[in-house]
C-alpha cells in the first residue's frame, strides 16, 4: 500500500516536479525497498551458521532453508530429521509467489484405522509413538530436493554440505539434547542402532561428547548426488524397508517410491492492515489462525484488562480447537468445511456466544498432555526479500526412537498424530474423529504453522515448536506484533493455552500475575499452573520502510538468530 500511495503521489504532482520526485522516490525505494540485512532464526547455532554459508555462498533463502533443515536434522536430531517431514512455507520475492510445500509424512499402504487398537477396541498405550510401527513415510528428503530443484540456485551437493560435514565430524552434545535423550532412554536403548548413535554406552552422553553419524553423512551424500531417488529408491530405501520391517513395522517399496512432495497454496486472510499466511491442511495452523483471527475482529481485545483479554484468547482457541477435534483431517482423503470454517460469519457466530464473565465449559461445545517438546522451526529472509518459515518434526523427542541399520535416519513417530480411535487423547491430549483417522496413504493432521505476518509496513516470519500448544504460542506472537512490540518480545513473552479438551488453561510458570489468575478462577476457568515453560519459536522482523531487519531465537532454547547487514 505504502509503494501505491507513492505512485499516486508522482501522478498528481507537476510534469518537472514529478520526475525529480520520482527518482528520488525510486532511488530511497531502492534503498529501503529490500532488508537491510539477511537473517537466519533457527534452534540451533550449527544450523544458523549452515543457513548464513549458502547466502554468503550466492545461494537465496530457499539454499538456506535446505541447508538449516539438513543440519538441524543432523544436530537436533530429537526434533526433525530425514526420517520426519514438516512444512516449508516460502515466499519469492521476484513475483510474491507464495506456497507451502508439503513434506508431511504419510502412513503406509498397509495402514488402517485399527492398527493401534487391541481386541477389545482400546488403544494399546506406546504402540502409536515407540519403534516403527509408529513411523510415517518420511516427506523431508523429498521436499528438500523439491525446493532446491525448484527454489534454489545451488546443488544440493553444496547445500547439503554442512549436514554431511557435521555428520560425519560429529557436533557437542548440548543441555537440550541431554534433556531430550534423557526422556527418550527407554525407545533408544531398545534400537541397536539408536542407542549407538545417540547414547554412550547406553546412557545419556555427557555434555560435549561428540556424537558422530557416520551412516547419516552417507545417506545425506546419496540425497546430495541423486536427489530423493537417493533416499526413496536404491539401497537406502531397500535398508530402510528391511530395518523397518525386521522391527514389527509395515513399510514397503512402494511406500518410499510413491511419496510425494506436494505444492499447497497456503491459507490466507485479512485482518485489519495485515495479511496472515500460514499452513494449510494437512497442518490445521494456518485454519485455526484464521478462525481465531476471525473471533478476534468480532470480539476484539481493546478496552479490556489482562484478565478480559486472557479470558477472550482461550474462549476463541476452546472453539477454534474444538473444531480442530471435529472436523481437521487430511482434506485429499475426507471431506473437510474448509470454507464454512475460514467464513467471517461463522467466526462471528461463534464469537457472540463467548461470556466475557464466565467460561465455556467445553463439553457443551460438543490424558494429560506432553509438555510440547517435540519438533522444530525455523525462518530465513534474504536480501531480495525472499523468505522462509518452515516447521518440522519426527513428532516426540527423537521420534520413535528406532533407527534404520545401515542409513542412519532416524524414524519418525508421527502416526500418533493421527486419532487412534475417535475421542481418545494422542500424546498431547488432542481428541480427533473419523476426519483423521488412520487411511493407508494419508497424511497426520498436524499443528505446525510456519507464519508469514504482512503489511505494507512491515513482515514478520515466525513459527514454534510445542505439539499441541504451535498454534496458540503462534497466536500469540502475531498479536505481539501486530501491537508493535519488538522481535525479542514476540519469542520470549509468557505464554498461555487452551485446545479445548482437556478443559483447562495451561500457564507458563511467571506468565500471569496472582490478580489475573484470581480473575480467571472466578469466571470459571481451571487453571493447571507448568511446571516449565514451552516453546522455541524462530522469528525475524524486517521493517519495510526502513529496512531495518531484526531476528530473535526463543531464550527458553540455544537456538541462534542472526542479522548480517547487506550493502546496497
Ligand atoms: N507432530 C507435531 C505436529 O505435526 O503437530
Amino acid at each position: 500500500m505504502a509503494d501505491i500511495g507513492r505512485g499516486i503521489f508522482c501522478l498528481k504532482a507537476p510534469l518537472w516536479s514529478l520526475f525529480i520526485f520520482c527518482l528520488l522516490v525510486s532511488s530511497l525505494v531502492g534503498a529501503a525497498g529490500g532488508p537491510r540485512g539477511e537473517a537466519v532464526a533457527s534452534a540451533h547455532p550449527l544450523a544458523t551458521e549452515a543457513g548464513l554459508m549458502m547466502l554468503q555462498a550466492g545461494g537465496n533463502a530457499f539454499d538456506a532453508a535446505v541447508a538449516v533443515s539438513a543440519a538441524l536434522a543432523v544436530v537436533e536430531p530429537y526434533g526433525s530429521g530425514l526420517g520426519g517431514g514438516g512444512f516449508w512455507l516460502l515466499h519469492r520475492a521476484r513475483d510474491g509467489h507464495q506456497v507451502m510445500i508439503d513434506g508431511r509424512e504419510r502412513a503406509p499402504f498397509a495402514a488402517h484405522p485399527d492398527m493401534y487398537l487391541d481386541e477389545k477396541g482400546e488403544v494399546v498405550a506406546g504402540a502409536s509413538i515407540d519403534g516403527p510401527l509408529a513411523a510415517g513415510i518420511p516427506g523431508t528428503p523429498a521436499a528438500l530436493a523439491h525446493i532446491a530443484e525448484h527454489y534454489g540456485r545451488l546443488p544440493l551437493s553444496v547445500s547439503l554440505r554442512p549436514a554431511i560435514i557435521l555428520a560425519a565430524d560429529g557436533f557437542p552434545v548440548d543441555r537440550v539434547y541431554r534433556r531430550m535423550a534423557g526422556l527418550r532412554l527407554s525407545p533408544l536403548r531398545d534400537s541397536e542402532e539408536a542407542a549407538a548413535q545417540f547414547l554412550l554406552d547406553g546412557a545419556v552422553p555427557p555434555h560435549r561428547h561428540r556424537p558422530r553419524q557416520p551412516a547419516l553423512a552417507e545417506t545425506l551424500h546419496r540425497i546430495a548426488r541423486n536427489g530423493a531417488r537417493g533416499f526413496y529408491a536404491g539401497e537406502i530405501a531397500e535398508r530402510l524397508v528391511t530395518a523397518v520391517r525386521a522391527g514389527g513395522g509395515i513399510w514397503s517399496s512402494r511406500d518410499l517410491r510413491d511419496y510425494r512432495v506436494l505444492e499447497r497454496a497456503p491459507v490466507a486472510t485479512r485482518f485489519g492492515e495485515y495479511r496472515l499466511v500460514s499452513a494449510n491442511l494437512p497442518s490445521s495452523g494456518g485454519i485455526l489462525l484464521v478462525q481465531m483471527l476471525n473471533m478476534l475482529m468480532a470480539r476484539p481485545l481493546d478496552g479490556l484488562d489482562e484478565a478480559g483479554r486472557v479470558h477472550l484468547l482461550v474462549e476463541i482457541m476452546r472453539r477454534a480447537y474444538a473444531d480442530r477435534a471435529r472436523y481437521l483431517g487430511d482434506a485429499d482423503h475426507v471431506s473437510v468445511p474448509v470454507a464454512r470454517l475460514l467464513n467471517r460469519g461463522y467466526a462471528q457466530r461463534l464469537a457472540r456466544q463467548i461470556d466475557p464473565g464466565r467460561a465455556t465449559p467445553s463439553p457443551v461445545l460438543s490424558a494429560p498432555p506432553a509438555e510440547g517438546r517435540d519438533t522444530t522451526h525455523f525462518s530465513v529472509l534474504d536480501a531480495a526479500g525472499n523468505r522462509v518459515a518452515a516447521t518440522l518434526s519426527v513428532n516426540y523427542p527423537f521420534g520413535s526412537g528406532f533407527v534404520a541399520a545401515g542409513t542412519g535416519v532416524l524414524l519418525n513417530d508421527e502416526m500418533d498424530d493421527f486419532s487412534a480411535k475417535p475421542g481418545s487423547a494422542n500424546a498431547y491430549g488432542l481428541i480427533g474423529n473419523h476426519a483423521n483417522a488412520i487411511a493407508p496413504g494419508k497424511r497426520m493432521l498436524s499443528s505446525m504453522s510456519p507464519t508469514f505476518l504482512e503489511s505494507p509496513d512491515r513482515v514478520a516470519i515466525l513459527g514454534t515448536p510445542g505439539g499441541s500448544r504451535i498454534i496458540s504460542m503462534v497466536l500469540l506472537g502475531l498479536l505481539d506484533a501486530i501491537d508493535g512490540r519488538p522481535v525479542a518480545d514476540w519469542v520470549a513473552r509468557g505464554r498461555f493455552h487452551h485446545q479445548y479438551m482437556p478443559d483447562r488453561v495451561e500457564v507458563e510458570p511467571a506468565a500471569l500475575g496472582d490478580e489475573v489468575l484470581g480473575a480467571l478462577r472466578q469466571k470459571g476457568h481451571r487453571i493447571r499452573q507448568l511446571d516449565e515453560p514451552y516453546g522455541n519459536m524462530q522469528a525475524i522482523s524486517w521493517d519495510r520502510v526502513s529496512g531495518e531487519v531484526t531476528a530473535a531465537s526463543d531464550p527458553r532454547g540455544i537456538g541462534r538468530s542472526v542479522v548480517v547487514p547487506v550493502s546496497r
